[in-house]
């Protein structure tokens, strides 16, 4: 797809034709898998500027991998994108990218359990770098902690397990008047439903194994932005440290990537079924989905949210040892951690000492999964 006609098409659009052109020696309409680690190198490549060479050596960049990145930042609208071997490394990455000893981190008290240990335990210990982890649900909260030294605000939203929302578009105020960069982990939405830059964040972040590849059959990151930033990031966190995606994963992920759309629709609708479904069950305790009123921070989903995505928390009645026999009656539900795949996912979490089911909601029939849900409760 010519590139410049990125922004005059639709999302859906851009999801399918985003980074693909055809095959210039086979005619292919889509793009072939490249697993080649080295490239063949003009001879006066390091002395002719003229001279082109896209690709030297597959660990600082691949052919699958920008087409990847084309893809991605056509789908957020940002001017780069670098791809990551996982969201993990998008995410601590960047923050190693960006970041330095004497600097400050303001970040969700909900961040995902890998850069929580990066901010919390390795940075202060080893690199001198402090964070101060608050509730971004509340806006206010995020410009209390800003110090003099704050130097990135990094938010996830829907947070991971709690379905917590932060409101986009009120940090970005904050960060912007204080002119700190705001990163959003916006993975549990995906780039359908949620779109950061335009809310006035400075970076968005995705697990790319998650919703946006959506087949649970590869893993990667990424990080979309300005440029002079994603190449800060990519040099460092691509090409010194070598957390490069594999050029299987990167076409693996394209492929999925195009579908993104049509199934976000489906999440959703079913995600709200079953949450209504459960919020009437008599043996359930709770239910929360950023899609039902009775979610904390609705007001705010509703707000930078096209859809409600397909994760949501709930917990039973009763006795908490009865919590494995109730997965242990669910047919169609796999007891497995990760989201965002085709098919529905259910594991125990626990936050702030409370325990729940977190429930990666699928793209299969609503009434089977309803079906199963309500069998396995009448079991218990
Ligand atoms: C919100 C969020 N961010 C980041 C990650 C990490 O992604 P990956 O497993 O691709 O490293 C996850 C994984 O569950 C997540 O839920």
């Amino acid at each position: 797809m010519n590139e410049q006609m990125d922004d005059e098409l639709d999302f859906a659009t851009r999801c399918i034709h985003a980074g693909v052109e055809p095959d210039l020696e086979t005619g292919a309409v889509k793009r072939p898998l490249v697993m080649a680690n080295s490239y063949q190198a003009p001879f006066d490549f390091r002395t002719d500027p003229n001279a082109k060479m896209r690709f030297g050596y597959a660990r600082e960049h691949h052919p699958n991998g920008y087409w990847l990145e084309q893809r991605l930042a056509a789908m957020e609208e940002g001017e780069a994108c670098v791809v990551t071997a996982s969201g993990v490394a998008a995410i601590n990455g960047t923050l190693f990218s960006l970041l330095s000893r004497g600097d400050h981190v303001v970040a969700s008290a909900t961040v995902y359990v890998a850069v929580r240990d990066v901010l919390l335990n390795h940075f202060p210990q080893r690199f001198g770098i402090d964070s101060t982890l608050v509730d971004t649900a509340d806006a206010e909260a995020v410009r209390r902690a800003i110090t003099p030294r704050t130097k990135l605000i990094h938010i996830e939203t829907p947070g991971n397990p709690t379905t917590r929302i932060s409101d986009i578009a009120a940090i970005a105020r904050i960060a912007s008047e204080a002119g700190i960069p705001l990163m959003v982990d916006s993975t549990w939405a995906g780039p359908a439903l949620q779109h950061p830059l335009k809310l006035g964040a400075t970076l968005v972040a995705h697990s790319l194994s998650k919703y946006i590849n959506g087949h649970g059959d590869a893993i990667g990151g990424c990080v979309i932005g300005p440029s002079e930033i994603i190449e800060r990031i990519r040099r460092f966190a691509i090409v010194d440290l070598g957390s490069c995606i594999s050029p299987f994963n990167a076409w693996q992920i394209m492929r999925g990537s195009a579908t993104l759309p049509l199934r976000m629709e489906k999440h959703c609708a079913n995600a709200l079924k079953v949450a209504q479904f459960l919020e009437s069950h008599p043996k359930v305790a709770w239910v929360r989905y950023p899609g039902l009123a009775s979610h904390p921070q609705h007001a705010i989903a509703v707000k930078q949210m096209d859809g409600f995505s397909g994760m949501l928390n709930f917990d039973i009645k009763g006795d908490p040892a009865r919590r494995p026999d109730f997965l242990r009656k669910l047919k169609v539900f796999t007891h497995a951690t990760c989201l965002g795949h085709d098919e529905s996912l259910i594991m125990v979490y626990e936050w702030d000492d409370e325990k729940f089911f977190r429930v990666s909601v699928g793209i299969e029939s609503a009434d089977d999964l309803i079906a199963d849900l309500g069998q396995a409760l009448d079991a218990v």
